[in-house]
């Protein structure tokens, strides 16, 4: 089947695809865009987070033609063209990237966390990021991060 996808702003043509293909695995083996991970791919990760209409999802479990006509975003639209974007940073200056690998998931939740809770207290980070699994950090730089990134948003707001 042929379908089209909206990623990331660009319009991208699906061709010659089986139709179960997961929308975790058309963005990194078919459009190049490898920056969602697969580790677990059955959503008890969050390591193939992306943003679709605007709503987290674990890409894993989305079909890819389900998501014809939707708005997908993924984490290689987090950065613009002045460098990392302030969550991005903040992973860097807290020290919450050890092997990386669920990184790239975290960035787009904590970008959508912060979006909804500008503030968040740490019940609410543990809440909103449960879904993201780390096995390096412990997640207490992670939680530094977000914070160093809501005080940094704060004070220049
Ligand atoms: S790979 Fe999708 S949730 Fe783990
Ligand atoms: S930094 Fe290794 S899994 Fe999170």
């Amino acid at each position: 089947m042929n379908y089209k996808l909206s990623v990331n702003g660009t319009d991208h043509t699906v061709e010659s695809t089986w139709e179960g293909e997961s929308l975790l695995y058309v963005l990194r083996e078919r459009l190049g865009l490898p920056g969602a991970k697969g580790a677990c791919e059955q959503g008890e990760c969050g390591s193939c987070s992306v943003l679709l209409d605007g709503d987290l999802v674990c890409s894993c479990l989305v079909l890819a033609a389900a998501a014809e006509g939707r708005d997908v975003r993924t984490v290689e639209a987090v950065a613009g063209p002045e460098g990392l974007s302030d969550v991005q940073q903040a992973f860097l200056d807290a020290g919450a990237v050890q092997c990386g690998f669920c990184t790239p998931g975290l960035i787009v939740a904590v970008h959508d966390l912060l979006e909804r809770h500008p503030q968040p207290d740490d019940l609410t980070m543990r809440e909103e990021l449960a879904g993201n699994l780390c096995r390096c950090t412990g997640y207490g730089r992670i939680m530094e991060a977000v914070r160093m990134a809501a005080d940094r948003r704060a004070a220049s707001a």
